[in-house]
């Protein structure tokens, strides 16, 4: 009999579809199936496809995560499942394939909020220490969460327009690179010189922990249609992530100025910018910063199962279905 919590998470709020065991605090399989390749031919996510794609992939991830773990399936304790925000389709795939388990081997359910997960990312092989400013940039949120404890979440900031992640890929897309396109336009920016002068956001000087995006992404629209054959992509790229970069780093110092807390945790598809990375290490002081590991940034069930453990190991089970988080 083992006495480690051996957890199974499922994550499919968006296009990859995840599933991972974890065991006391090691993950033992992180298993992704990426339909990167199907949407890139749309430039954008297809929601229906997406769903149907999870459908067809499902059991199958989730067999090669518990057959990766070598253990089987009477050995988890609890399975963990991304119930929301995300595409419902995608979610209602993973959600069912979670129920469906849960009812056969009789064991609990757990509901992850992906956006919490997100954060929880950062406490895989780390350990938190509260209270603690949380923040999440990923294709479809730019959130900062204060985090009183453990499982309380506050937002205290947020995106007035598009996500950072999004206007990552619809400027790779206005630029004609692939999807998704903050991978591309990170590897690109390293070839380019910051020339162009890509304007910041008003509220880059006001005193709230909000974003916008949008405006910088019209911008590039704009002036790549005026310039279209002169442009210079990676200089380009270099311009726009300078600018973004910046916007995060700067709210970020200002969330830091008013809460003191002991640890920053970042987590979400754009905290494996190598840019953000290096400012964040090098620019934000006096206090402890937890980035990531890279395969736990983007989309993956590791996150999920980390946060599973962390309810169903503190034993706040009979809170699980009131974790919500309050907007200031
Ligand atoms: O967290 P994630 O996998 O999915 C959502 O929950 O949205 O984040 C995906 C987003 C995409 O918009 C992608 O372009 C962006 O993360 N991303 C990056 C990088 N890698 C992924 N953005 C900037 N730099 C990167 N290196
Ligand atoms: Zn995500």
């Amino acid at each position: 009999m083992h006495n480690k919590l051996t957890v199974l998470g499922i994550e499919t709020s968006c296009d990859d579809t995840c599933a991972s065991v974890m065991s006391g605090d090691s993950v033992l399989s992180n298993v992704i199936s990426s339909q990167c390749d199907f949407h890139n031919i749309y430039g954008g996510i297809v929601p229906e496809m997406a769903s149907r794609l999870h459908v067809q992939k499902i059991d199958l991830v989730i067999k090669k995560a518990v057959s990766e773990a070598k253990i089987n399936f009477q050995e988890l304790d609890c399975i963990a499942y991304t119930e929301e925000p995300g595409l419902s389709g995608s979610l209602f795939v993973g959600k069912v394939a979670a129920q469906t388990l849960s009812l056969l081997l009789q064991i609990p359910l757990i509901k992850i909020n992906h956006l919490h997960g997100h954060i929880f990312s950062a406490a895989i092989n780390n350990k938190f220490s509260y209270p603690l400013i949380g923040l999440v940039i990923s294709g479809g949120h730019s959130n900062f969460y204060y985090c009183e404890d453990s499982l309380l979440f506050t937002q205290i900031g947020t995106t007035y327009d598009d996500a950072i992640g999004e206007c990552y890929d619809k400027v790779a897309r206005i630029l004609g690179l692939g999807y998704p396109g903050g991978p591309i336009i990170d590897k690109l920016a390293k070839k380019g010189v910051c020339r162009y002068k890509v304007p910041m956001p008003d509220l880059y000087h006001d005193q709230t922990f909000n974003f916008s995006f949008s405006g910088i992404k019209s911008w590039v629209y704009n002036f790549v249609k005026k310039r279209k054959k002169t442009i210079n992509v990676p200089d380009m790229c270099a311009s726009f992530q300078h600018v973004v970069v910046e916007l995060v780093i700067k709210k970020i110092k200002l969330v830091l100025k008013e809460y003191k807390v002991s640890q920053f945790v970042i987590g979400g598809g754009v905290s494996c910018n190598s840019e953000l990375r290096r400012r964040l290490i090098e620019e934000i002081k006096n206090v402890d910063i937890l980035i990531p590991e890279i395969p736990y940034t983007t989309d993956n069930a590791a996150m999920i199962a980390r946060m599973g453990s962390e309810i169903f190991s503190e034993k706040k089970k009979e809170k699980l279905w009131e974790i919500k988080t309050t907007v200031l």
